[in-house]
C-alpha cells in the first residue's frame, strides 16, 4: 500500500483519483509528468467566468503547455488561444482551433513566419513600429492587431515582467502617431489592441491599473473588433504554507465596471479578452521522479532524484518554488522534518529543485511529486546530457489513464543527425 508521507496538502489530495504515484512510475517509468483532466477543465470554467460583459474571451496562452490532447480538452472548454510561432500554430490547428481561434502574439518574427499566419487567416498582431512595417510589405491592406506597453509591469521575476519600461515587448504608446503613419502607408485596419504586462500576479491592481491605460490607447483607435487584456493570473505555488488564491472574482467586478463604462464611451460592444497560460494549466500538473541517492556532504543533507533541469526548469531559471510531497510504498516512517536540498541528476551544481526545504525524512527508492508544474514545465524541458524527455500522462475524469505524449527513446536522441 501506498504511504503518502507527507499528508499536508489537502488541495492536491484526490489529484491521482483512482490511480497512485507509485504504480504510475512503475507502469510509465520516472521521471513522469501526470495531469488532471477534472482540474485542467474546472480552472478552464473559473476562467469563463471572470466577466459578466457578454462578448468576454478566454484566450489560453499555449506556450504554457502545447499537449495536443490537453489544448483539445481546453477547446472543449470553449477556450481560444494565442500562438506565439508557426509551430504552435501548427499544433493548435491540429487539436482542432480554427483560424478565427488562433491570435499570433509574436515578437521579432520574419516575414515568412508572418506569412505562415496570414496565409492561413489567422490575426496578428505586431509589437514595433518596425514588424508593422514588415506586416505592410507581407499583407498590404490587411488586419492587424497592435500590441501596446501600458508603462506598468508585473511578476514573479524580472525574466518574465513583460512591460514597464525596462523591457523589449510593446509599442510605447509615444509611439502611436508613428504606428498611424504605418497603417495609413500600408493602407491597414487596426482590429484589436493587446497587451501582456507579465507572468503571475497575486494581487488585481496592477492588472486593471494596465487595463485602464490600454483602455485609454484603445480609445483612439476607431476601428477595433477586439481589446486583450493579456494574461499573468498567478497561482498559489506556496500551498503547503496556505499561500491564499488570487481573488478572480473580486478582480471581474472591478474589470467590469471599468469595461462597462469604457465601453459606453466607445459607442459599441467589442470582444475583450483574457490571454492566461499559467491558471489554466499550472495546477492540473505533477512531475513524478524517483530518489537515487541519500547523501550528506559537508554538513548538508542532499536528496539526488532524476528530476533534473532538463525536466523542470523553472526553479533554475527563475528560483521558482514548488511544493513538494514524498510517497513511499514500504512502511518507513519519517521520524522528523528536516531541511534538504532536492537535486536532480544534471552535472551542474545549479540544478537544484529545492533548497535548504523543510520535509518529512526522506529515503532512496521514494517517489517525489513536484507540485504545480502543469504550465512551463513540459514545455521548458530539453534533452540535456542527452536524458530523455519523460512521458506526459493524464488522468481522464473516470480515474483512467492515458499517455499523451511518449516518453523519447534513445533513437529519438539521433533522430536529426
Ligand atoms: N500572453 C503573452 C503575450 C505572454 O508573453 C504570456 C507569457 C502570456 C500571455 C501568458 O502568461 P501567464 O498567464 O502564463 O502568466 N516561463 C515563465 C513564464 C513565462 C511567461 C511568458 N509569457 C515561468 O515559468 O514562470
Amino acid at each position: 500500500m501506498t504511504n503518502y508521507v507527507s499528508g499536508k496538502v489537502t488541495l492536491q489530495s484526490d489529484f491521482f483519483c483512482g490511480t497512485n504515484p507509485i504504480d504510475l512510475i512503475e507502469e510509465y517509468g520516472s521521471p513522469l509528468y501526470v495531469y488532471n483532466e477534472k482540474i485542467l477543465r474546472s480552472r478552464c470554467r473559473e476562467l469563463r467566468s471572470l466577466l459578466k460583459y457578454p462578448r468576454f474571451q478566454v484566450q489560453f496562452s499555449a506556450k504554457a503547455n502545447s499537449n495536443l490532447t490537453l489544448l483539445q480538452i481546453v477547446r472543449e472548454e470553449g477556450l481560444k488561444v494565442d500562438a506565439m510561432s508557426p509551430g504552435e500554430i501548427y499544433i493548435q490547428m491540429k487539436a482542432g482551433f480554427s483560424p478565427e481561434d488562433i491570435f499570433y502574439v509574436c515578437n521579432n518574427v520574419s516575414a515568412d513566419e508572418m506569412k505562415f499566419a496570414v496565409e492561413r487567416g489567422i490575426t496578428v498582431s505586431v509589437d514595433s513600429v518596425s514588424q508593422l512595417e514588415l506586416f505592410g510589405k507581407v499583407n498590404p491592406g490587411g488586419k492587424v492587431a497592435v500590441r501596446f506597453n501600458p508603462g506598468v509591469g508585473a511578476g514573479h521575476n524580472e525574466k518574465v515582467v513583460t512591460a514597464g519600461k525596462r523591457t523589449k515587448f510593446g509599442v510605447d504608446p509615444e509611439l502611436i502617431n508613428e504606428i498611424k503613419d504605418v497603417l495609413n502607408k500600408y493602407d491597414l485596419k487596426v482590429v484589436g489592441i493587446n497587451q501582456h504586462i507579465g507572468s503571475l500576479f497575486m494581487e488585481g491592481k496592477p492588472y486593471l491599473d494596465s487595463v485602464k491605460a490600454l483602455l485609454d490607447i484603445a480609445g483612439q483607435f476607431s476601428s477595433l473588433e477586439f481589446i486583450d487584456m493579456g494574461g499573468g493570473f498567478g497561482v498559489p505555488y506556496h500551498k503547503q504554507q496556505g499561500e491564499e488564491r488570487l481573488d478572480l472574482e473580486a478582480l471581474g467586478i472591478e474589470l467590469d465596471k471599468v469595461i462597462a463604462e469604457w465601453v459606453q464611451g466607445y459607442g459599441r460592444e467589442i470582444t475583450i479578452k483574457v490571454e492566461p497560460g499559467r491558471y489554466v494549466v499550472a495546477e492540473s500538473g505533477i512531475i513524478l521522479g524517483t530518489v537515487h541517492t541519500v547523501k550528506n556532504n559537508y554538513g548538508k543533507k542532499y536528496i539526488g532524484t532524476d528530476i533534473g533541469f532538463n525536466v523542470l526548469a523553472r526553479p533554475v531559471m527563475y528560483n521558482s518554488h514548488h511544493d513538494i510531497e514524498v510517497y513511499r510504498k514500504s512502511d518507513a516512517k519519517s521520524a522528523v522534518n528536516e531541511p534538504v536540498t532536492v537535486v536532480g541528476n544534471i552535472c551542474e551544481s545549479g540544478d537544484i529543485i529545492a533548497k535548504e526545504r523543510l520535509l518529512p525524512e526522506i529515503f532512496e527508492e521514494d517517489i517525489i511529486g513536484i507540485l504545480d508544474c502543469g504550465a512551463y514545465g513540459c514545455v521548458m524541458s530539453s534533452n540535456y546530457n542527452s536524458r530523455l524527455r519523460p512521458a506526459e500522462i493524464l488522468i481522464r475524469k473516470c480515474g483512467e489513464v492515458q499517455v499523451i505524449r511518449r516518453r523519447d527513446t534513445l533513437e529519438d536522441l539521433v533522430r536529426n543527425f
